[in-house]
């Protein structure tokens, strides 16, 4: 049995499978081709923060092959009455064949997994956000081709998101150009787990402008992530200059795309121009969380087929 934790916890090949299988699913739904796969199976779903994206992908990917679901938040089930979360975990998992899981510390996901009977798939902890970036990397890969020897520029916080582009640049041999203001920098032990990176996999600029030369690809997200609300003044302050906007876009190369994993604050993070630019991809990137996530149901629970 395998989880889906972080980034890391799949290879590079596997990757390669599951980039292929996506293509081949999604194209199925585009031709109403039914794909039922995953039926008499059911997806619990966890949400211990809100989401637009990852309960809708999820929850209509199931549907699509298939499957049913089941939706819990904090607030009504008795997770947010402080039951154990080993105890959550050996029941849930006696009733349903998979588990996805938004939550806060990326221990408690671990805990989770260590006590279910079935997959876990992260769909965003503090530290990581896997599923996204497996959509970003299939996006890219729809529009330009293979991401290897390309550069991503990172502008903004050193996130879950950061966190999990790192890993996908290790894995996948691209690099990432990673600019975030004083105080809020990468951590490399925690992205990597304290084990070295591939050499090259990532560069740290101070100039959000330089971060973005001859970039494949620019990417930003959020200010303030969710769980961090207290410190939006402060963040608000020290984020100013990391706007991606046209010049930024300008300094990149002519095809670069853009790419946010949403939900974006227009004037903040990103440019109003920029986001609804010809560059941005940002709609695509949000349809293929479901396109790849299928694919990932698909392999958890049944292999290569
Ligand atoms: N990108 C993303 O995970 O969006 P939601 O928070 O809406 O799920
Ligand atoms: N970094 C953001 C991503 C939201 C999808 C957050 O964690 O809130």
């Amino acid at each position: 049995m395998k989880h889906y934790l972080q980034f890391s916890d799949f290879t590079a090949d596997e990757y390669h499978y599951l980039f292929s299988r996506a293509a081949i699913i999604k194209g199925k739904f585009k031709s109403y081709e039914k794909h039922h796969p995953l039926s008499d199976r059911t997806l619990a779903m966890i949400f211990e923060k809100a989401s637009t994206r990852t309960r809708v992908s999820f929850e209509a990917g199931m549907y699509q092959l298939g499957g049913s679901v089941v939706h819990l938040t904090t607030g009504d089930s008795q997770l947010g009455r402080a039951e154990p979360i080993e105890d959550s975990a050996r029941v849930i998992s006696r009733m349903v064949d998979l588990v996805m899981i938004r939550t806060f510390g990326q221990e408690k996901i671990e805990r989770f997994a260590e006590f279910s009977r079935v997959p876990v798939i992260n769909g965003l902890t503090n530290e990581f956000h896997p599923c996204q970036i497996l959509a970003d990397l299939f996006t890219y890969i729809e529009h330009r081709g293979s991401i290897a020897g390309k550069t991503v520029a990172w502008v903004g916080d050193g996130n879950n998101m950061a966190n999990t582009w790192l890993q996908a640049a290790d894995l996948l041999g691209f690099t990432v150009h990673v600019s975030t203001p004083g105080g809020y920098e990468v951590d490399e032990k925690l992205a990597f787990g304290g084990r070295p990176p591939r050499e090259g996999c990532y560069k740290v600029f101070k100039d959000p402008l330089e971060a973005c030369k001859s970039a494949d690809l620019v990417t930003t997200d959020v200010w303030t992530s969710m769980g961090y609300e207290a410190e939006n003044e402060a963040r608000r302050k020290a984020f100013a200059d990391w706007c991606v906007d046209a010049e930024m876009m300008a300094a990149a190369r002519p095809d670069a795309l853009f790419m946010h994993c949403l939900p974006a604050h227009r004037g903040e993070e990103v440019m109003a121009d920029v986001i609804d630019g010809p560059q941005s991809v940002v709609w695509d990137e949000a349809e293929n969380r479901m396109h790849v996530q299928k694919a990932l149901m698909e392999y958890l629970l049944l292999g290569r087929v």
